[in-house]
């Protein structure tokens, strides 16, 4: 069976079956890169936190000077049409916007129309919080990652050599301090204290490191958004890792040496208020 079998997706307007999308190899997405995307979940067949991403898709778009191609009434319609030819249930949802297709030429081409593209495919989510390893390395990528780019090849490179040395993930460091993960934001708790780097031009706006900060305040748990050193990862007791598709993620080893006692009971509760905080909100 090919890749994407029996999965529909939508492309400029259709939707059709994902082995079947066709996209010319004169696009600038397959080209340059020049596109932006959004990664967001739907469980029980609804589309979770849709506001809050379509909002960062919107700030990606303006930071590439490209217009929204659909209102955000038009993209809730095709995104939710896209999980129901899908099945329902529990989704994940890929989108990607490119500059479109023209010529190869650095500069933007004119009236060039945009290429809308979305797809899903079956998320199974976690029954509990999961523990993983990590890897400290040096934060190498541009200085615009609060942009959602699909020019992701420093991401893929830092979160290979972190599999290469057994972990899961690559905890990111620029000047001293921790910026993010490869794919993650990097939460680093000391006794009841929660910190994570401020938002900056330096890490992604994560919609579930945005959402948990108001769970964890919503459930009286200090939470400062400030520079992490990476020295504090030494003496934490708790680190985590937050993402669309995975909630939290507690990291039990870096570099092969424990993180605290091992335990994450902190990760426990917020994985758990976490998963009640989604059940409301797409009830
Ligand atoms: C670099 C980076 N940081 C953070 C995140 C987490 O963002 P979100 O919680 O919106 O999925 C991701 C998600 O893929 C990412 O790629």
């Amino acid at each position: 069976m090919s890749v994407g079998a029996g999965r529909s997706c939508y492309l400029n307007g259709d939707f059709l079956p994902l082995n079947e999308a066709r996209v010319s190899v004169l696009d600038r997405g397959f080209i340059f890169g020049d596109a932006v995307y959004e990664v967001i979940i739907a469980q029980g067949g609804r589309i979770f936190a849709l506001e809050e991403h379509l909002e960062r898709l919107t700030n990606s778009l303006n930071a590439v000077l490209l217009d929204n191609p659909l209102t955000a009434g038009e993209w809730q319609a095709m995104l939710q049409r896209l999980v129901d030819v899908n099945g329902g249930g529990g989704q994940t949802i890929y989108v990607q916007v490119t500059r479109g297709v023209a010529e190869r030429d650095h500069a933007f081409p004119r009236g060039v129309a945009p290429t809308v593209f979305a797809m899903c495919r079956p998320l199974s989510v976690a029954d509990g919080l999961a523990r993983v390893g990590a890897v400290v390395l040096p934060d190498n990528r541009w200085l615009r990652c609060d942009i959602k780019s699909t020019s992701l090849l420093p991401n893929i490179l830092l979160r290979n050599q972190a599999i290469a040395a057994g972990a899961y993930e690559a905890i990111l460091v620029r000047d001293g301090f921790i910026t993010e993960g490869s794919a993650s934001n990097v939460f680093v708790v000391h006794g009841d204290c929660v910190r994570t780097a401020p938002l900056s031009a330096q890490i992604l706006p994560g919609v579930s490191r945005a959402l948990l900060i108001d769970v964890l305040r919503g459930n009286d748990v200090t939470v400062e958004e400030e520079p992490v050193p990476v020295a504090s990862l030494g003496d934490a007791d708790e680190v985590w890792l937050t993402s669309t598709t995975r909630d939290l993620v507690a990291v039990t080893s870096i570099d092969g040496v424990m993180v605290g006692s091992g335990e994450s009971p902190l990760a426990e509760r917020a994985f758990r208020e976490f998963q009640l905080y989604k059940a409301f909100r797409l009830r």
